[in-house]
This record gives C-alpha cells, structure tokens and sequence, in this order.
C-alpha cells in the first residue's frame, strides 16, 4: 500500500495567508496540517508516500518536509503543473503508485482518531475502493452521497444544490488499480476540472466495489478561516500538555491544559487552556484564553487572546480590547498606538479581513 497526499490547489479560502505560503503548511496546534497527514499515514505503516505539489508552493513544502526521514517516510514530490482538479492529480502520480493499492489524503484535512483501521480494512478487502463519509450541516458545499437502502451507494454528487443526503466526502479514499480506467475515462467538469466524484461514480457504474464507510469522529476541512478555527480548537482538546522544562515562567497563573515549547517566557501573565505557547515565544503581562495556540517567536505584551491563531514572528502588543476569533500570519504586528491625530493605522494584505468594535 502507497500513500497519496494532495498538496496542490491554490487555497483561495484562506487569502491572504495563502498568496505567500501553503494553506497545508498553516499550524493547527503548533503542528502543520500537512504534517498531521503524514503521521497519520504513517501511524497505519504506510510509509511510501507521493505528495502532489503545485508550482506555486512546491518549493516551500519540499524545503520544510525534505525525504520525510523526521517523521519515518520516504517522501516523493510530483509536480501538478495546475490544479486541474482531485482526479488530475492521481492520474499525474500513476508512475509512483503503479498498480498498488493506495490511500490518498487531501492535505489540508484533519481527521479524528487516525486512519489505522480503515486501510487495514481496505487492505484485507475484495472492494475497489473505500471512501470516507461524514454527516454534515451544509452538505451543498461538499461532494455528497447517494446511499440505496442496503448501504451500498448509488451515486455521488460534487456541490449540489439539492443533497441527496447529508453525508459528504471526507478528504480520505482508497483505491485499487481500477482507478487508472476511471481517471482516464472522465471528461473535465463544468469547473473544468478533473472531479473525483466523477471518478468514483464511473467506478460505481462500471460495476466496481465503492464502500462507503461513515466516520463518527470529528473531521474538518480546514479550507477557511472558521475551519482552521475549529480544527485548532478540536486538536488542542487532545493534546496532552506539557510544559518544557527550558521555559521560563515568572509570577504567571498557567492552567493544567497548557503546553509551553521550549524557551518560551511567560511573564505576570494568565494562560487557560487548552492552549499552546511555541518555542521562544513572550507572553508578558498579558492574558490568553482557551483554544489559542501562539507560534514559535512571537512577543505578546500587554494584550488579552481567546480562540486564535498567532503564526510565528508576530507581535501582538498593547491592546484595548480582546482579540478573538482571529487568525494573525506571519511577521504580523497589531499594536495600539497613542500616536496624533488619533486613528486606525492599517497596512493590509489584499482580501484581509478587519472586524472593528
Ligand atoms: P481544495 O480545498 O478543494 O482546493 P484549493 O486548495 O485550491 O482551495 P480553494 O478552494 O480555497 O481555492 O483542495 C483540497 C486539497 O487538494 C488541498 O490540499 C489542495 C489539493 N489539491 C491538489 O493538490 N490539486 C488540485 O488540483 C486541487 C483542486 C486540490
């Protein structure tokens, strides 16, 4: 069995951050989502993994995972000259998969429980394939499924207006070599790309085996800012903390579910969590509240944090009000200032987002 992450696509979702860095590559917890997929894959002894990189982020994501001998694997990089779409991507890493089995993880999905189970149940299987599927809110922005009343299913629809059902496509499939039929029969949708859903529906009319298998944990595609929330959130509740025994913490009141990296300072501070302090990080005279988790180098001073993402070497300082629900990039500086005439200084990225009370 071969593994399949798909590390491409442009993350228009999550603009700003994504004009300069992969979306896969954001922290959730301190750790890169990319990073949780592979140990994921990794922790179900699949350990020849191809990632699909596009042109614009490639370099950036082989810099930071290199061979993948940090994490046990042995990384393959393949090159999708455009994000033409899920399908395209397999069918562009047919040299690495060959005719084996594999699972493909779309690298921006964060998944509860790990995958363990379900490729050992492919594995020992007769199926084709086996797709992942999860009961959904709003399943119109998702591929949804189709199921007959004996379980099997009937059909699978990308985004429709009218779901069939509520259980939409989780970022997980397995695939046999019949998958290469499917890949090369479909035509491009009216998005113009090459659909996975198209994939699987022509593997289901073809007479192949598709399971549906529903997940019953959480699972979050973090696409948008609310969702790298969320999975930020769920990540820190089953983290087990730990304080390094290199930080520094000076007259601070630190909850029981907090982690500090090591060389962090936490100075005439109070952190709940569960929460996470990165590796050299200041936390001075200042408060941070659940579901937060600061990066490595960053300086907070004087300000008050909930349910937020700070990304490394940013500086949040000397705030009026509490800063919450927000999601702050790279070398990023918020501050008050008693600067005249008094007012509301901004130097914004294009699509950045400011709510002001
Ligand atoms: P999506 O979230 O569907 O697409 P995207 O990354 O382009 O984001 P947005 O819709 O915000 O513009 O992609 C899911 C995952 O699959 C993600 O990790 C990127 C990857 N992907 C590819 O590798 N190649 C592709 O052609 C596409 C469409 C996505």
């Amino acid at each position: 069995m071969k593994g399949l992450i798909l590390s491409g696509g442009k993350g228009t979702r999550l603009y700003p951050l994504t004009y300069t860095r992969a979306k896969q590559l954001i922290p959730v917890a301190n750790k890169p989502v990319l990073v949780r997929v592979i140990e994921a894959i990794r922790d179900a002894n699949v350990t020849d993994i191809g990632i699909v990189i596009g042109t614009n982020t490639g370099a950036e994501i082989q810099d930071k995972l290199g061979d993948g001998s940090p994490w046990d694997v042995n990384l393959t990089y393949i090159m999708q000259e455009s994000p033409d779409g899920l399908a395209h991507a397999v069918k562009i890493s047919r040299d690495f998969l060959g005719d084996d089995q594999f699972v493909m993880f779309l690298g921006d999905n964060v998944i509860e429980g790990g995958i363990s189970r379900l490729i050992s149940d492919f594995a020992t299987s007769e199926w084709n394939s086996q797709i992942v599927l999860k009961e959904v809110q709003d399943p119109t922005a998702y591929g949804v499924a189709k199921l007959r009343t004996d379980g099997s299913i009937e059909a699978l629809i990308e985004k429709p207006r009218i779901p069939p059902s509520n259980l939409a496509l989780v970022g997980i499939y397995m695939f046999d070599k019949t998958i290469w039929d499917a890949v090369n029969s479909i035509q491009p949708s009216a998005r113009g790309e090459l659909e996975i859903t198209d994939a699987l529906q022509w593997l289901i009319d073809a007479g192949h085996r598709v399971y549906p298998h529903v997940h019953q944990g959480w699972w979050i595609d973090t696409g948008k800012p609310i969702d790298m929330l969320e999975a930020n959130s769920l990540v820190l509740e089953e983290l087990s903390p730990c304080i390094s025994t290199d930080a520094v913490i000076t007259d601070s009141e630190i909850d029981s579910r907090v982690t500090i990296e090591r060389g962090a300072r936490i100075v005439n501070s109070v952190i709940r969590g569960p929460s996470i302090i990165g590796e050299n990080t200041l936390v001075e005279n200042s408060y941070i509240g659940p579901f937060t988790s600061i990066y490595h180098d960053v300086t907070i001073r004087n300000a008050e944090i909930e349910r937020s993402i700070i990304l490394e070497n940013s500086c949040v300082c000397d705030l009026v009000a509490r800063l919450q629900d927000s999601l702050i990039g790279r070398n990023a500086q918020v501050k008050h200032s008693d600067d005249k005439p008094r007012a509301i200084k901004m130097n914004l990225g294009d699509h950045s987002n400011v709510w002001l009370v």
